[in-house]
């Protein structure tokens, strides 16, 4: 497959995720960067495009500048899809001048900060029809995709509850300083949107939930916690989910779980077993029947199913995890730009984005009218 030119917003020296996207385009050389609008500052980008040896003539000030000049180059030069890692405020502004210049976009989450927004590129996408990227990386691992396969096929019957945890603490050393707080993007409304916490990794687990058990949430009732009055964003939450079908469960997000990492946990329950994953612990998917001990499920095995195995790169035993499988959702990605037949699920879509914003919509709703449920 003749590799795809691929730009990159956002993502400059020191970002967080700009790194994970490098390393997920170049996993299975389906890719190869080219250029961008790599920071806010144009000097701070061109001198971190020259750390890694990009051609500094192809390093944007804008994202305007970026598709006027990248659409004036001969086809077979010009930039094909462009990745946005930028703070979430830029989503939508970004990608929407980006699909309309008829490039591929690989986008961060939460895809925009309103739902109008998310609707509007829907279309945009439809219509100019670009490759949606919406990297939900999470649905990248392969037992996550175990999962979702085995749940397909019946392997724990009918669903009746599920259960989402995205535990982490690294707000709380930073929430109980007036100062700290102010200074910390994703607590601003402006950059971050109206909400901190749901948006940022409640959002992950909604995704999850809806991605392993093929199921929508049809509505939320949420609880959420701001600690302080000066701090207008959440940084915690309860949300109870309902999914129809007679399905229910509970999604819990929080940045103040002192001490905790990456804690995500989901638990799916159907009426013949359940499946139990651990992020911190991805290559173990553990399989709960009644009367039976746990068993464990791991990926690379000639029991697991196709679409989980062509998840993994390597060999049973040697773990692959965070950086793998955001290299899934780009390789999912690539062969779509390329035309190849995809299988559901490889990466997450536009349709993602528009039900992400709307759950973080639903609960924000719920929260302020004193926790009464909300229909998606
Ligand atoms: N999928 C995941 O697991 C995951 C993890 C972390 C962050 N994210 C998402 O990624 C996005 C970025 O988060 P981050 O933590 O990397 O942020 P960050 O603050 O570390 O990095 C943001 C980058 O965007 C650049 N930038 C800001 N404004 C810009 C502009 N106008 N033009 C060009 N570049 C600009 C900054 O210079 C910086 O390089 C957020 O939307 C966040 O929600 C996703």
């Amino acid at each position: 497959m003749k590799k795809i030119r691929l730009g990159m917003i956002g993502g400059g020296k020191g970002a967080f995720i700009g790194v994970a996207h490098r390393i997920a385009a170049h996993m299975d050389d389906m890719y190869q960067l080219v250029g961008g609008v790599l920071d806010v500052d144009y000097k701070r980008g061109l001198a971190f495009a020259k750390e890694i040896e990009l051609d500094t003539s192809r390093v944007y000030a804008t994202v305007e500048d970026f598709v006027k000049k990248e659409n004036a180059l001969p086809e077979n030069e010009r930039i094909e899809a462009v990745s946005i890692c930028t703070p979430n405020f830029l989503h939508y502004t970004m990608a929407k001048k980006l699909i309309q210049g008829g490039f591929h976009v690989i986008c961060e989450k939460p895809m925009t900060t309103d739902s109008k927004q998310a609707l509007e590129l829907e279309g945009l996408v439809k219509k100019h029809k670009v490759i949606f990227c919406l990297t939900h990386n999470y649905t990248g691992y392969p037992m996550v995709r175990e999962m979702r396969k085995l749940i397909e096929q019946g392997k724990i019957g009918k669903i009746q509850r599920v259960h989402g945890q995205y535990y982490q603490g690294w707000i709380n050393p930073i929430i109980h300083d007036p100062k700290k707080r102010k200074q910390i993007w994703r607590l601003d409304p402006k950059v971050a949107g109206i909400s901190c916490c749901m948006g940022d990794i409640g959002v992950h687990t909604f995704n999850l939930l809806e991605y392993i058990t093929q199921m929508e949430v049809t509505s939320v009732l949420a609880d959420l916690n701001t600690l302080y009055v000066d701090n207008p964003l959440d940084v915690d939450g309860t949300v109870l989910l309902r999914l129809g079908k007679g399905v229910k469960g509970v999604l819990a997000a929080t940045q103040i779980a002192t001490g905790e990492e990456n804690s995500i946990q989901i638990k799916v329950y159907g009426s013949k077993g359940g499946f139990r994953w651990d992020q911190e612990n991805p290559t173990y998917l553990y399989f709960l029947q009644e009367g039976k001990s746990a068993q464990v499920l791991k990926p690379g095995n000639p029991y697991n199913t196709k679409f989980s195995l062509a998840s993994t790169r390597i060999v049973s035993g040697h773990p692959e995890a965070f950086f793998e499988a955001f290299g899934n959702l780009y390789r999912g990605a690539a062969k779509a730009i390329r035309g190849k037949k995809i299988d559901a699920g490889e990466f997450p879509t536009v349709h993602d984005g528009l039900r992400g914003i709307t759950f973080i919509e639903s609960v924000v709703k719920s929260n302020k009218t004193g926790n009464k449920w909300v229909t998606l």
